[in-house]
């Protein structure tokens, strides 16, 4: 892994795209729920007509289908979406799939043996909590990759569509995973009851309203201990958002990008990148991780 990400140029690609850059996002004078609900059907429109992911040949990744399956291991994920509803967080977005598939591709036991990250993918013995879950793509992935316990949190509004997809995949994951509401602005109150702090914090695309960025920095820092990590899916969706909680990150984590070649290859496309935020010492020192320390 790279030290440091060049994060104001992350993921530059975007801005190559002027269909799902930021010139959306300027050019029309919707909500950016709505906005980020059109972004995504472009996503899923382009990957569901490009040959690697055609419907009929089996390719669900990144379809606006009302049902997502996603392998992992032995297990499959199925995910009901509902792409139609105001809320975003009842669509499964694509860097969720991302995220659970690079951890696939490298948590222990991983079949390549020159694996780069054994610790930090070693999830066995681990509390999680996932911020703003939506469907709970990431959360029951890294589950069903060795997650010893997991709370997966949203707002009020999603909350049906995330306990739906709990229930749904119920069989699948052995147990309820735990669930519960935390919106980041309450989230000093609402994450007493959690139990902090996690060994790991999963959030995917959730950096997309700049007004929720300080909340959401403050708590990811607040939930993870001090030694654990933020596993971040990450997509650009607002360059005001992005530019802001990069510019906190900074301040408050070590932040690591995985390099793209790490990512699974059936799922990695360029828009996407996963990160691993730590927190810095305190006192400013950072901390160097080496990649045998991962
Ligand atoms: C783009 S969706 C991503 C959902 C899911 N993580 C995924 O990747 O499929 C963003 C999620 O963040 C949640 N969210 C947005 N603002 C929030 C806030 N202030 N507090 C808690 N959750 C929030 C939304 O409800 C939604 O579920």
């Amino acid at each position: 892994m790279t030290s440091q990400p060049n994060i104001l140029a992350t993921p530059s690609s975007s801005h190559a795209r002027p269909e799902l850059g930021p010139a959306l996002f300027k050019k029309r004078k919707k909500s950016n729920l709505t906005l980020i609900k059109a972004k995504y059907e472009q996503v899923a429109t382009r990957k569901t007509q490009s040959n690697n992911y055609e419907p009929e040949l089996g390719g669900t990744k990144f379809t606006d289908s009302p049902v997502i399956e996603l392998p992992v291991r032995t297990a499959v994920l199925s995910l009901q979406q509902d792409n139609g509803s105001l809320h975003v967080g009842t669509s499964v977005w694509p860097c969720s799939l991302v995220l659970v598939k690079f951890a696939e591709r490298w948590a222990p036991p991983s079949p390549d043996a020159q694996n780069p990250y054994p610790n930090l993918l070693d999830f066995h013995g681990k509390r999680a909590v996932e911020l703003g879950a939506g469907c709970g793509a990431a959360g029951m992935g890294l589950f069903l990759l060795g997650l010893t316990d997991l709370v997966l949190t949203d707002i009020p509004a999603v909350m049906p569509a995330l306990k739906h997809n709990l229930k749904r995949n119920k069989p699948v994951l052995g147990k309820t995973l735990k669930h519960a509401i935390v919106h980041w602005n309450k989230a000093a109150d609402q994450a007493k009851s959690l139990s902090p702090p996690y060994d790991v914090v999963v959030a995917t695309d959730v950096v997309y309203i700049e007004e929720t960025v300080g909340p959401l920095v403050s708590t990811m820092e607040a939930l993870v201990k001090d030694d654990g990590v933020v596993l971040l899916g990450y997509q650009l969706r607002s360059p005001e958002a992005h530019q802001l909680f990069w510019e906190m990150c900074e301040r408050v984590f070590v932040i690591e990008k995985v390099p793209h070649q790490d990512l699974h290859p059936d799922y990695a496309y360029e828009e996407a990148d996963v990160f691993v935020l730590r927190k810095k010492q305190k006192g400013g020192l950072t901390q160097d991780a080496a990649p045998d320390s991962l």
